[in-house]
């Protein structure tokens, strides 16, 4: 069989490196894919780069290549209905549909709907008009969190730990058109403190599967310090995460979603992602939802999955995922993300990347920003390289992720070397 993963980054090289390993795939298709999967071409059970993008586009491909099953990776095609339209052609397609996406797609959207359903959450309201945003601000203080509501990569929330930030924040989203319609309204929310963990399920309308448990860090810097990023490093499992937590998460934030959307008649399939907070209390908030995986949490995921992925994927479209219960490495999984100078400002690309090791069974580089050129690796865009370790405790899949990276070389790579520090001070 063939299959089709949508997106060219980390995440959708493990995605797809993962399902090529599947003895049911004959090719995995990935538009537009990267250097690394481009460099897998060769293999039996190959991955082949398609040079495809627009919804359109890409259905016809579907069609014309029998692809008997699509993965959507990012948020961007999903928010703009790839699944509707794939479906209407009568295409298999794992992924939430464009109304059931409005939980990534609008943070307004998300909040009024964790209300409505008691979802826990930080206290809120939403702005379209900068004075009552700034008189909202002024009422409850700060520090005080101002989020876009539309998709915003990653750019689109300030925590703001002062007045000035904060309505300074309004005034860039809201008058200044700083994010373009993304930041034409804004949620301002509460403050809430504790530690964060991406806690990440497959739904096929009703049955919910969790996936391993991760955790990522979103600053540039050590010790959690410098500007957000997409991401620099994750792994899984999150020891944060105890079943007590566990079985809290389900029961008062993802059985309520699923159900919530259903009751207001959108049913919801695909990935769905809870970003955590996680207090010392055992109080736990729903800071966000993403209707897709994590980058980078999908890539120590991947690397931990022992349970074939196609069979979960096709439970997950048939409304089978009842029906099976994926099997994990018990080793722990840590990815280290390898980013391009003047990440995540204005990435330096067309860097010669040398010095990659081999996959084996105890590392795995899944690529994002890279490019095969006349048989040359170049970087091509801010995170460049997630780097994975396995070992058996996470002290060992830190050295070995980080043994792997210090083989690897290219101009002004920055990379954090404190990844996993918060999971090793639990221990
Ligand atoms: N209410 C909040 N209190 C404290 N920190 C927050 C809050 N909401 C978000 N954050 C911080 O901002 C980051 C980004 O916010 P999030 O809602 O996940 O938006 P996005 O991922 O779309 O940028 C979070 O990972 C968290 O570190
Ligand atoms: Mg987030």
């Amino acid at each position: 069989m063939k299959i089709l993963v949508v997106g060219g980054g980390g995440r959708e090289h493990a995605l797809a490196w993962k399902i090529a390993k599947s003895p049911k795939v004959q090719m995995v298709y990935i538009a537009p894919g990267n250097g690394g999967t481009a460099q897998n071409s060769s293999h039996l059970n190959g991955i082949t780069n398609i040079a495809i993008s627009g919804i359109k586009e890409l259905a016809e491909f579907a069609v014309q290549e029998q692809i008997l099953l699509t993965v959507v990776g990012s948020e961007v095609p999903l928010a703009a209905g790839i699944v509707n339209h794939f479906r209407s052609l009568g295409l298999k397609i794992f992924g939430p549909t464009q109304e059931a996406a409005q939980l990534e797609s609008s943070k307004d959207f998300a909040k009024q709907f964790m209300k409505r359903h008691n979802i826990p959450t930080a206290k809120f309201e939403t702005f379209t008009d900068a004075n009552l945003a700034h008189q909202y601000i002024d009422k409850e203080g700060a520090p005080i969190v101002i989020k876009a509501d539309g998709l915003a990569a990653g750019k689109g929330v300030v925590v703001a730990m002062s007045l000035i930030e904060a309505h300074t924040a309004v005034d860039e989203m809201l008058s200044g058109n700083s994010l373009g319609s993304a930041g034409s309204r804004v949620v301002i929310e509460e403050f809430v403190t504790g530690e964060e963990a991406s806690f990440i399920v497959m739904v096929d309308g009703k049955n919910i599967l969790p996936l391993a448990t991760s955790q990522d860090h979103k600053r540039l810097l050590d010790h959690d310090q410098g500007p957000n990023t997409g991401g620099m490093g994750a792994y899984s499992p999150a020891p944060i995460v105890t079943p007590g937590i566990h079985a809290k998460v389900l029961r008062e934030i993802i059985r309520p979603t699923i159900q919530g959307m259903e009751k207001e008649g959108i049913t919801f399939t695909g990935f769905l992602y809870a970003g955590l907070m996680i207090h010392p209390s055992g109080d736990v908030k729903t800071l966000e939802f993403n209707c897709r995986m994590g980058d980078p949490e999908t890539q120590p995921i991947m690397a931990r999955l022992k349970t074939d992925f196609v069979e979960i994927l096709i439970h997950g479209v048939e409304g089978r995922l009842n029906d099976i219960e994926p099997e994990w490495d018990t080793r722990v999984a840590l990815g280290v993300v390898m980013a391009a100078h003047n990440y995540p400002q204005t990435p330096q690309t067309g860097d010669l990347i040398t010095g990659i090791p081999a996959e084996d069974e105890h590392h795995v580089v899944f690529h994002a920003g890279t490019t095969l050129k006349d048989n040359q690796l170049l970087t091509s865009g801010g995170r460049v390289l997630c780097v994975v370790g396995l070992d058996g405790n996470l002290k060992g899949a830190q050295s070995r992720a980080y043994a792997a990276v210090d083989q690897i070389k290219f101009s002004g790579a920055q990379y954090r070397k404190d990844i996993g520090h918060l999971a090793l001070k639990r221990k």
